[in-house]
């Protein structure tokens, strides 16, 4: 089985840039930058990396991202992303990036965005085609998100969407609702990140305030049925991350993990890796650890990546052309 998932063709949809910075990468950058990190070897970083929560990982990722300064710094972390990606098959990635982990340090947006986007458009010619997801800090104020928003927009065709992530409790969506209509109107597509930490109520505000059209984990939607119907009745994406969730204490235990039982009630989830430098694992590592613990079927693989496919915002085009080398891989 470990064979055929490493072989697989897959669909990654969510994925922090930033949370791809493996430690090696952050001491290059750090001397080449001239930054002060909190560690001094890789087993330091590796033993600093055990977190009780959600907030004690963001604490230590928004540290990290200290080392990113210029555009080659955002280039190089973002290829060797996409790097790995071409190791494990991976055919379409849509990836979120934090504009304010890096505008509130003086860095330009142009530079971020510049230099994520060069390594995006230099996998598309391996095959590997991709899209940028605009993030808001929920920690921060709307009027900060409102500010990102409008300082993106002389380059809004380089996003796919917006979305919302950081720390989750306290932050509850209606925080956000005016920047989200706005970025409606702006045409942009809506992802955000609820019910990992926080109650189902912030998926139903999500769904009904923020009116998104995918949604990041989800994993508390197990505590109320009727908002279980619902997400099957708008055939609403979950993009869910289960190494993530262990790593975070989301779930003390993978065999608890409810991927297996929400893709039983026909939910359109996925599995993916998250902060694949922090959890211990990308793609193929998510999907293993995942298939050991509840035992899913090749044809529980088959529906978990056509499900990516179909709730992913590639074109028309690309999605069929996707579907198609899944069936050749399953058949
Ligand atoms: N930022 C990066 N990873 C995150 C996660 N798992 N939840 C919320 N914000 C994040
Ligand atoms: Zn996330």
């Amino acid at each position: 089985m470990k064979e055929f998932i490493t072989q697989m063709p897959k669909v990654e949809l969510h994925l922090h840039i930033e949370g791809s910075l493996e430690p090696e990468l952050m001491f290059k950058l750090a001397q080449r930058n001239k930054v002060d990190l909190p560690y001094s070897t890789v087993e330091e970083v590796k033993t600093a990396y055990k977190f009780g929560n959600l907030q004690d990982f963001l604490d230590i990722y928004y540290a990290g991202c200290n080392v990113l300064i210029h555009e080659q710094d955002f280039y190089e972390m973002t290829l060797a992303y996409f790097q790995k990606a071409k190791e494990q098959n991976i055919l379409h990635a849509e990836i979120f990036f934090d504009p304010q982990s890096h505008t509130d340090r003086g860095i330009a947006l142009e530079t971020v965005v510049n230099g994520i986007r060069r390594a995006m458009k230099e996998a598309e010619a391996w095959g590997i085609s991709s899209g940028l997801i605009l993030s808001f800090l929920r920690h921060l104020s709307e009027e900060a998100a409102i500010e990102v928003l409008m300082a993106a927009e002389p380059m809004k065709d380089e996003f796919i969407a917006v979305g919302l992530d950081s720390s989750e409790v306290g932050n509850p969506p209606q925080k956000f609702e005016t920047v989200y209509n706005i970025a409606a109107k702006q045409g942009y597509l809506k992802v955000a990140h609820a019910g990992e930490e926080g109650p189902a109520q912030y998926i139903w505000d999500s769904l009904s305030l923020l009116k998104i059209d995918r949604l990041d984990h989800g994993n508390r939607s197990m505590d109320d049925e009727d908002l279980l119907l619902e997400l099957k009745n708008r055939n609403m994406g979950l993009t869910l991350c289960p190494l993530s969730n262990l790593k975070l204490q989301v779930v003390k235990d993978l065999r608890n993990h409810p991927v297996k039982k929400m893709l039983d009630l026909g939910l359109k989830v996925t599995i993916n890796s998250d902060d694949p430098a922090y959890f211990g694992g990308y793609m193929n590592e998510n999907f293993i650890a995942t298939t050991e613990a509840l035992n899913l079927s090749k044809e529980d693989l088959k529906k978990l990546t056509q499900n990516a496919v179909d709730v992913s915002f590639a074109d028309t085009g690309r999605k069929v052309e996707l579907l198609k080398l899944i069936d050749s891989y399953f058949n």
